[in-house]
């Protein structure tokens, strides 16, 4: 039987910036792919969920330098803050990481419940928070004069 994903996309969770809801979608994803790594209990799922988790890692990071570059080019209030989650969320997933690595008593389901509320959490909050900010933007017509040009670099869209 297949295994259901632990998190769904809504399309309430967009942040009007089709870059960084691109980028929502694709965490979303790597949390389900976390979750079914952890769920299939195979003898090498151990291997296989780290390496899961390193990808999942690297891309979170950056998916953050996205946000954050767009907050400073609009000039978001809540910048300070909203980094401020950011980088406490890095620490505890590498502090986490290290903890699953090292230990027997390893629980990736556990671990994957805190990344699914995290994620779930900081979009439907700090990142929607954002995303109203720059739809006000958008209806006075200033976001546009703000560039936010995307290029491609290897597999990945960055900011120019
Ligand atoms: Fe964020």
């Amino acid at each position: 039987m297949a295994i259901k994903d632990i998190v769904t996309w809504q399309k309430s969770y967009s942040v009007n910036i089709p870059l960084i809801d691109v980028q929502h979608m694709e965490l979303i994803n790597l949390t389900n792919k976390l979750y079914r790594s952890c769920m299939n209990g195979r003898d090498n799922s151990k291997e296989m969920f780290m390496t899961v988790l390193r990808g999942a890692i690297d891309y979170v990071g950056y998916h953050f330098s996205t946000e954050e570059k767009v907050m400073e080019r609009v000039a978001y209030p809540g910048y300070g803050n909203h980094k401020q989650e950011h980088n406490t969320f890095v620490l505890d997933v590498l502090k986490s990481v290290d903890n699953l690595a090292k230990t027997d008593k390893y629980n990736p389901l556990a671990f994957v419940t805190y990344l699914k509320d995290w994620v779930l959490t900081h979009i439907a909050v700090s990142d929607k928070e954002l995303g109203q900010y720059l739809l006000g933007l958008k209806k006075q017509g200033t976001l546009q004069n703000i560039t936010l040009r995307v290029k491609q670099v290897s597999n990945r869209f960055v900011l120019e």
